[in-house]
């Protein structure tokens, strides 16, 4: 059973964030399904590398979107500074792994919980009032993505 599953809960209402959210998601649970099995340690930093990539790529287009929403500047400031302490937070991580640092599942859940789930469902759900208005522009093939 995967650590996370998606369910409309996670929906901001703009498709293309949603399945980018959607593959964060999966990564995690991957992460989550390596670290439980005691797969390689390899194994662990090539998903929590692409976890990372993933990640950058996804805070860049969510920004984006938030900017062609027409987002409060200062919202969008602050939303900013939010993915640069998450692109922190990994980097973290991924320094503890490779110290090899005792790691528990109960670590990494605590983890994913903070560093992705709380962040959609607080933060990135702040979007969901936009979405009506990224879906029209989206129609009319006004987003430069
Ligand atoms: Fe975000
Ligand atoms: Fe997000």
């Amino acid at each position: 059973m995967p650590y996370v599953e998606w369910c409309e809960m996670f929906s901001i209402h703009v498709p293309d964030i949603d399945r980018q959210h959607t593959r964060l998601l999966e990564i995690a649970n991957e992460f989550h399904a390596a670290l439980k099995a005691n797969r390689a340690r390899q194994t662990l930093f090539d998903i929590l590398n692409s976890l990372i990539r993933y990640a950058e790529e996804h805070f860049r287009d969510e920004e984006k979107a938030m900017e062609a929403a027409g987002y409060p500047e200062e919202d969008l400031l602050a939303h900013r500074a939010l993915h640069e302490q998450l692109y922190d937070d990994i980097y973290r991580l991924h320094g503890e792994f490779q110290e090899a640092r005792e790691k528990t599942i109960h670590d990494v859940e605590l983890f994913l919980n903070n560093w992705l789930i709380k962040h959609i469902l607080l933060e990135d759900k702040k979007l969901s009032p936009y979405s009506e208005m990224l879906r029209k522009k989206a129609r009319e093939g006004r987003l430069h993505r």
